[in-house]
Parts: structure tokens; sequence; C-alpha cells
């Protein structure tokens, strides 16, 4: 498909209000997106597993008006919220022309997390596919002709993707692929649900998000992707990327986990390499997100443990693990890992189906 298919040409205008109510997840990187080109096309693929318990509730209320400029109203749990305002407005402008009725309506937009809101857990993923699907929901109303729920999908992904790039990766689960490649079916428009086989071993995979740094990160990743440009490294690194989601692809199917492992945590790595070896550099990691990886590390020598760790972007230290082994490594969180977290914070989740509809 081309982003010409996602125009919708006509319209019902008929209809003056109306209410939907969507819950769509955060999702974790296996391989990573960093680096991109104009109108958030990824520079290479990646390929996230969908997270269950982090995610964004966020109900639009649309209520139709007479003049064509866009209007919209945004509370974050139950408060007024002008500083998302900003985000939105481009968010707008990015897919007007994909769906036309935009400037018929006033929205209220009222939007919430699972996760608390200064947890350094990135909230765009999920923020931003929970509004591209409310508006999805708005346009199946107002279509003229029925529309397919693999449709309804892939345009919630795409208007998501224009939202943030990691967001088109959150509509279904419980992998999804983003970004052409010769492995897998895939676009560079949208996320496509990752429908190989899987390894019982993957199944119901579990993700401990420990909050090293509930803070504001120094530098956020739209800046960090554009340092991509010109980097010394970045051609290497895309085909890294193209290459590792080859690999992983047949660990997935094989249940491989000590490979699965290397694939992952040098993921992780390599996208803070990233940063470190851009100009300006930056680091996000902080002293406790290695005290962390180097206790996984010792942990995994001691024992036979299949657990390991991944980083988005920023310090926070995401605990991958099976489910198997959940009570071990819960108890291991518990009495070793906690104390590298800000007040002992941590969350617990794990491999999810994707975004509901809760309410229309
Ligand atoms: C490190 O999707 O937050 O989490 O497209 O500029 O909104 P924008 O960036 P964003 O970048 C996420 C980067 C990452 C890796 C990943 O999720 O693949």
């Amino acid at each position: 498909m081309t982003a010409q298919d996602f125009i919708l040409e006509s319209y019902n205008s008929n209809i003056e209000k109306g209410k939907v109510k969507w819950s769509s997840p955060s999702n974790i990187a296996l391989i990573k997106y960093w680096g991109k080109r104009e109108h958030q096309i990824p520079e290479n693929p990646s390929i996230s597993f969908t997270l269950s318990n982090c995610k964004t509730i966020t109900e639009v209320t649309y209520t139709k008006k007479a003049n064509k400029d866009f209007s919209f109203d945004v509370y974050f749990e139950g408060e007024k919220n002008e500083a998302f305002k900003p985000k939105i407005q481009t968010f707008f402008e990015r897919i007007e022309s994909y769906m036309p009725f935009l400037r018929d309506y006033h929205f209220k937009i009222e939007t919430s997390n699972t996760f608390p809101h200064s947890s350094g857990i990135a909230s765009s993923a999920s923020g931003m596919s929970a509004l591209a699907l409310c508006l999805m929901s708005l346009e199946r109303s107002l279509s003229l002709t029925e529309m397919t729920n693999l449709y309804f999908n892939k345009k919630a992904s795409f208007l998501a993707r224009l939202g943030s790039g990691s967001a088109c990766r959150s509509i279904e689960g419980e992998l999804v692929v983003w970004g052409q490649n010769e492995s897998t079916e895939s676009s560079d428009l949208y996320g496509i649900k990752f429908d190989d086989d899987v390894h019982a071993n993957f199944k119901n995979y579990q993700d401990t998000i420990l909050l090293v740094d509930k803070g504001e990160k120094q530098v956020s990743s739209t800046v960090g992707h554009k340092l991509m440009f010109g980097h010394p490294f970045a051609k290497e690194r895309f085909s890294q990327a193209h290459n590792n989601l080859a690999k992983l692809k047949t660990i997935l199917a094989l249940g491989d986990l000590d490979a699965f492992i290397k694939i992952v945590e040098s993921e992780a790595l390599t996208l803070h390499a990233m940063m470190m070896t851009s100009m300006p550099y930056f680091i996000l990691m902080k002293p406790n997100t290695l005290s962390i990886i180097n206790r996984i590390w010792q942990y995994r020598n001691e024992t036979n443990s299949k657990v390991c760790f991944t980083l988005d972007a920023g310090a926070n230290v995401h605990v991958l693990y099976p489910e198997n082994e959940k009570d071990n490594i819960l108890q291991f969180i518990k009495n070793d890992l906690a104390t590298y977290c800000q007040n002992e914070h941590f969350i617990t989740d794990y491999v999810g189906k994707g975004a509901q509809l809760i309410e229309i």
C-alpha cells in the first residue's frame, strides 16, 4: 500500500457529535528504530513486543462546528493540559490530508496513563496510537463504505507513525515489525503484526521496567534521531538492524533464548553507543543503569537464567525473561535490583495483544 491509499476521499457529513474511547499499550523494541527520514520514514526496520499493563486510555468527544480551524482541548488525568497541545497540533497538521474531516469538528481529548506520568516511560507510543485509533473510529462512522478491520488497523498504525514513529507498533500484538526489510512482510508506512512462527519460549514473555530515573530526558528521541544524519557509523548501524532482524526471525521460531539475549542486549547497547558517538554526543544511561546491567550479567553467570535487559532512549531498564522464570526473577528484582531504582519503583508487565476499543 502507498500513502495515497490512506486518503479518505468522501465521507458522510451528517454526523453531528459522538464519543469514542480506546486503550492502547506501550511497546518495547527488540531491534531499535533510531534514525528517520522526512515524513517519519525509518532508516531501518524494527520489531517490538507489545506490552499489556503500560497503556494510555483516551476518550475523544467530537462536536460539529462551523469554522474550518483545527479545534481541540486536551485533558490529562482530568486536568486541562496546554503542554500537550503543540504536539497534537503538529499531529493534526501531518494527518489532515488523510482525514479531511478533522477541521469539521471540535475535539475534546481526555487522556490518562496507567503508569505514573513522571516515570520516564515514553508515553508517546501509547498516547499517539490511542489518539490515532479514536480518530479512526470516527472515520469508520463517517465512511460511506464498509471498512475492513485490516484497513482500520493499517491506517491507525500509519497515522500513529506520523505522531511518533514507535507508536505505529502499538496497535496490535504480540510482536510488530515496522520498516521495509528482506526477512518479513513489512512496510515503512505502518507496523505489521509479526505472523511467523514464534516458539512457546517467547509466549507471554515478561518485561519488568526498572525506573532508574523518572526525570525528563536531557535529549528527546526526536533530537536523537536527527543526530543519525551524517553519523559516522549510521550506514553500518542500519545494515546491522537488517541482519539482526533476519537472525531474530529464526531465533523466535527456534525458541533459542541464548541467541535472543545476544541480539537484544547488543541492540540496546548499540542504541546507546549511537548516542555516545553522535555529534553532539550524549549519554542517557545513569550509573544505576550500568549497575543493573552488571547485576543481570552476574545473575545469569551464577544461575541458569535466561533473563536479559533492553533499554529505550533513557536510563530505565527493561528486564526481559521467559514466563517460567517469573517467580525467581521477581524475587531477584525485589532483593537485588530494586535498590537501584528511584524509590525502589518498578513496573511489572508482559507481552500483550494490542489496543482495545473501550466505548463507542
Ligand atoms: C529508542 O518513536 O519516540 O524507543 O518518531 O521522534 O516520536 P519519534 O521517536 P520515538 O523513538 C523511539 C526510539 C526508541 C527505539 C524504538 O522504540 O524502536
